[in-house]
């Protein structure tokens, strides 16, 4: 299946469906060592996060267990505005357990400041996190990041989960969009 022509003339490719895939290979290998034997839960961050979550629990070789939260700290706007909403409360209780929170992009860190005071609330055992992408130049508050699938600069990205208004989610690469 290739959907490529939902990316208009003005979506470059950033990162190929390829290296996507041999990254989460490496990710899941390291989370599989790190793990053994523990079960963790893995949160997803919805929306952006549902399909980095997907195809990266299929390379960890561990038993482990999923949930997910939705959060907003944007609106439909491409700035963070720094106040974040819980849209969906977590199901599982984390108490005591191992806790890997699945992102697909930090940019502020507002949003993963948040959740690491939430989260950590409820006592879990150990709590880390995952993103498929950080950009460092506009992280401004201090962020604890476990396991990063790529950095990059500070362009608008999409594709792989990542949005443009809501759409192009679906597109296999990761582009970045040219104004
Ligand atoms: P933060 O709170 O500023 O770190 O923002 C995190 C959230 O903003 C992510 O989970 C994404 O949903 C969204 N976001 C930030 N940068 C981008 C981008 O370049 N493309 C798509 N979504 C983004």
């Amino acid at each position: 299946m290739n959907n490529e022509k939902l990316a208009p003339e003005n979506f470059k490719v950033l990162i190929s469906e390829a290296r996507i895939q041999q990254r989460l290979r490496e990710l899941g290998a390291e989370i599989s060592r790190d793990f053994q034997d523990s079960k963790p839960i893995m949160i997803g961050i919805l929306n952006g996060g549902f399909i980095f979550l997907a195809d990266l629990i299929r390379h960890i070789e561990t038993d482990l267990e999923i949930d997910f939260m939705r959060i907003s700290s944007y609106g439909n706007h491409k700035e963070s505005t720094g106040h974040v909403k819980v849209l969906k409360p977590l199901s599982a209780d984390i108490n005591g357990r191992d806790v890997i929170v699945v992102e697909d992009i930090v940019d502020s860190g507002l949003s993963l400041q948040f959740l690491e005071k939430l989260l950590s609330a409820f006592r879990p055992n150990r709590l880390k996190f995952a993103t498929l992408l950080h950009k460092p130049s506009k992280t401004r508050v201090p962020v604890r990041l476990d396991y990063v699938g790529f950095e990059v600069e500070d362009k608008y990205v999409v594709g792989y989960g990542l949005d443009e208004e809501q759409l192009k989610r679906n597109l296999r690469q990761i582009y970045v969009v040219n104004e």
